[in-house]
């Protein structure tokens, strides 16, 4: 008997350096090795962009020569990352620094890994040259969202414009040298990004918790992201947002404890994967439109309510967890806890807003079976598949 079937086994691949904490993005140039001498700084077109010249001013005075590319894209395509990675080439970068939400340190990580290979991003992607990154630039990510985790994983997810196929490539050496996850680069982060990424990484970590590749190392790290981003997330239902009050702008706290919470979902489902909710948002997002964050907030309902039966002990422990006056660890409390706080932050339990319909059953059926479909707890069946989403139309 293989000693693996029996035992726990497991290796744990993050960051080398990981630093958190307000204002810590300050330190970059002293956390990038000496050698680094040019660095390409890759961020978003609009958001973040003040944050990415800040940073690339305190390389520039550090010594190095920098550069900014910001000719990033949401839902990056291969052709993306061929264009970012052309550009680390052009540059003779010996390092990429992200600055973004997740799109921007997917496009980054992916365009770093392949800066010395040959062939075009859409091969890897396609799966007829394999990927294999042993040589490459430093690769840095600072995230200014609370919500992907990308800073901690060894993947990108891509999206196909020819086909809407959405799925990661990834490699071990895809994993950044560096995560700088300083809350403070999230604080002009609007209410609807901080939301819809805010409940994407709540959902990572509930996947991660009741995954079957779960270990304690992932289920102490998931049930501790859980609790920061579900009372942080609860903390805005509290008090009606007020659209005049605008920009948003919650206290310092909430930002630390979602980005804390968002680093270590992302930390626990690197390695533990994730479920049913993943493996359907992506075709239902690359196909419908619907942002990544809001598409997962709104499957998760019907697929927690899906897994009830395997993951129903491990849902109670998380009610007890998230409320801490409820003496029993029930997992029906769990499915209206989460009921209550995706409502209260305004999120339809429906996709009739993006106009889903029976006509898109069969590509979401046919696109849904990745590795997070692969790891749900529970088998879901083609027909089960299609109940689930004819429930949301
Ligand atoms: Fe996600």
């Amino acid at each position: 008997m293989d000693p693996d079937r029996i035992f726990p086994s497991f290796t744990i691949h993050t960051p080398r350096d990981i630093v958190f904490g307000r204002g810590k993005s300050a330190l970059l140039p002293s956390l990038l090795p000496a050698s680094v001498k040019r660095v390409l700084v890759v961020s978003g077109r609009h958001a973040a962009g003040a944050e990415a010249k800040t940073i690339a001013d305190a390389l520039t005075a550090s010594g190095r020569e920098v550069r900014i590319f910001a000719e990033t894209m949401a839902e990056p395509s291969p052709g993306a990352v061929d264009t970012a990675s052309a550009a680390v080439r052009a540059w003779g970068a010996d390092a990429v620094v992200a600055i973004g939400g997740g799109s921007v340190i997917d496009t980054a990580k992916a365009a770093a890994a392949l800066a010395r290979l040959d062939g075009s991003c859409i091969e890897y992607f396609k799966g007829s040259r394999e990927l294999n990154v042993t040589d490459r630039p430093f690769f840095a990510a600072l995230p200014t969202t609370s919500g992907t985790g990308a800073e901690m994983t060894n993947n990108s997810v891509l999206t196909d414009p020819a086909t809407m196929i959405k799925k990661s490539i990834r490699h071990p050496g895809m994993t950044a040298d560096l995560a700088v996850v300083d809350p403070d680069l999230t604080m002009n982060c609007p209410r609807g990004v901080t939301v819809a990424s805010g409940l994407d990484a709540l959902v990572q970590a509930v996947e991660a918790f009741v995954s079957p590749k779960g270990t304690d190392y992932t289920r102490a790290l998931s049930k501790a992201a859980a609790c920061k981003l579900y009372g942080a997330l609860k903390s805005l239902t509290l008090e009606p947002w007020k659209p005049a009050a605008d920009p948003f702008m919650p206290d310092a706290g909430f930002r630390v404890d979602m980005a804390e919470g968002s680093m270590l979902a992302g930390m626990a489902f690197a390695h533990a994967g994730l479920g049913a909710v993943h493996g359907l948002a992506h075709p239902v997002g690359s196909l419908l439109h619907v942002p990544h964050g809001v598409s997962c907030a709104i499957l998760m309902l019907p697929v927690f309510q899906f897994n009830m039966n395997v993951c129903g002990r491990l849902y109670g422990e998380l009610a007890h967890a998230f409320l801490p006056k409820e003496d029993r660890p029930d997992a029906a409390l769990f499915i209206a806890a989460m009921r209550e706080l995706s409502l209260g932050l305004g999120v339809p339990d429906h996709l009739r807003d993006y106009a889903l319909s029976e006509e898109h059953l069969p590509f979401i059926v046919a696109n849904c079976r990745s590795n997070s479909m692969k790891n749900n707890p529970e088998p879901m069946s083609d027909e089960q598949v299609e109940t689930l989403l004819r429930s949301l139309i």
